[in-house]
């Protein structure tokens, strides 16, 4: 059964698989334009160069995209511990791509180009889904290359512990009947794959970003520009799949699973922080006063937008219940 994430790798209980049998539909073809007609020439693992970390001194990671730089207490460390909050940052953005990769985005495309969920994909819908599940190894593959070698260069190796994201998502899971499983996890990445193009537009845009680091995130946006067009074809079927009751159920929770993908992870940076020299309470002052809740609130609103749209686009805001979940997220269709 894909009880948990990550079942899906040989999975051989496909005929019973509570999903499978959720979404079985009959229906008449699927009207599907391939966003990757041209995935042999463009694809960033079919062209890109090896991106390096480089040799010579300078920012890990861009300042003016870390919420805490701006803070006095943190303007007023030396430039070397700055260098480690910026290298910690590079780290636990690294580690956070190869982690939703590798455990959550590739497992769903897996899943797609073997059994669907059951859903009635056209063949090329299930073929898209392994230049999808290449996509990403590559993604993960590149963000290990770039771990790695700033391990190398500056001979501070990760502090590695899951993503926030990843905590809060198990315990979702665990409070939803064990039969919703495989629909939350299909749910989450079509929530990961419609606003991750938002978050990797910034980074390139940086002032100061190692050319390396932007180079790798510039690949990886137009990589999931394609992903976002491919899961809102996904996310339109899987609405049209579900029955009425299941799409209040599941549509209401989307607001709630957005949040888990980008409600920022506090602790590790206020670990960071006194690593660097602050004491915990210069720390955890730091961090509320930068990353509290009134302060991301806008910034989630404006990242969220283009996934608000995909699942609005798909049928999932169709109910008012749905809609109303969206405006007391602060998350309003356009
Ligand atoms: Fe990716
Ligand atoms: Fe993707």
């Amino acid at each position: 059964m894909c009880g948990s994430v990550g079942m899906f790798l040989g999975c051989t209980a496909l005929s019973a698989c509570p999903l499978a049998e959720l979404l079985r539909r009959d229906g008449g073809e699927v009207d599907y334009r391939s966003p990757f007609d041209r995935w042999d020439e463009r694809a960033s693992v079919r062209r890109a160069p090896r991106r390096l970390v480089e040799a010579e001194e300078g920012p890990y990671f861009p300042s003016e995209l870390m919420a805490v730089a701006d803070h006095p207490l943190v303007r007023a460390l030396s430039p070397q511990d700055f260098r480690t909050v910026q290298l910690r940052h590079l780290h636990r953005y690294l580690r956070f791509t190869i982690e939703l990769e590798t455990k959550y985005v590739n497992p769903v495309a897996l899943a797609l180009a073997s059994h669907g969920y059951g859903l009635d994909l056209p063949a090329r819908m299930k073929l898209d889904a392994m230049r999808v599940y290449t996509d990403e190894a590559y993604h993960a593959l590149v963000a290990t290359d770039l771990l790695m070698q700033s391990e190398e260069r500056s001979g501070v190796p990760e502090r590695r512990r899951p993503p926030g994201f990843a905590v809060a998502f198990a315990e979702l899971v665990a409070q939803a009947p064990p039969g919703r499983t495989a629909l939350l996890e299909l749910v989450f990445v079509g929530v990961s794959e419609t606003l991750i193009t938002g978050t990797l537009s910034q980074l390139p845009r940086a002032r100061e970003a190692p050319s390396g680091l932007r180079d790798a995130v510039r690949d990886h946006a137009s990589d999931e520009a394609r992903h976002h067009r491919y899961f809102s074809a996904v996310l339109a079927e899987v609405w049209s799949a579900l029955s009425a009751e299941d799409r209040v159920e599941v549509g209401a929770l989307v607001p709630t699973l957005i949040d888990i993908f980008l409600r920022p992870d506090l602790d590790p940076v206020a670990a960071d922080l006194v690593e660097a020299g602050l004491t915990e309470d210069q720390a955890a002052l730091v961090v509320a006063e930068t990353m509290g809740d009134e302060r991301v609130a806008g910034q989630r609103a404006r990242v969220a937008e283009s996934a608000v749209r995909a699942f609005e686009a798909a049928g999932a805001l169709a109910d008012t219940a749905v809609r109303h979940a969206f405006e007391d997220a602060g998350l309003p269709a356009a």
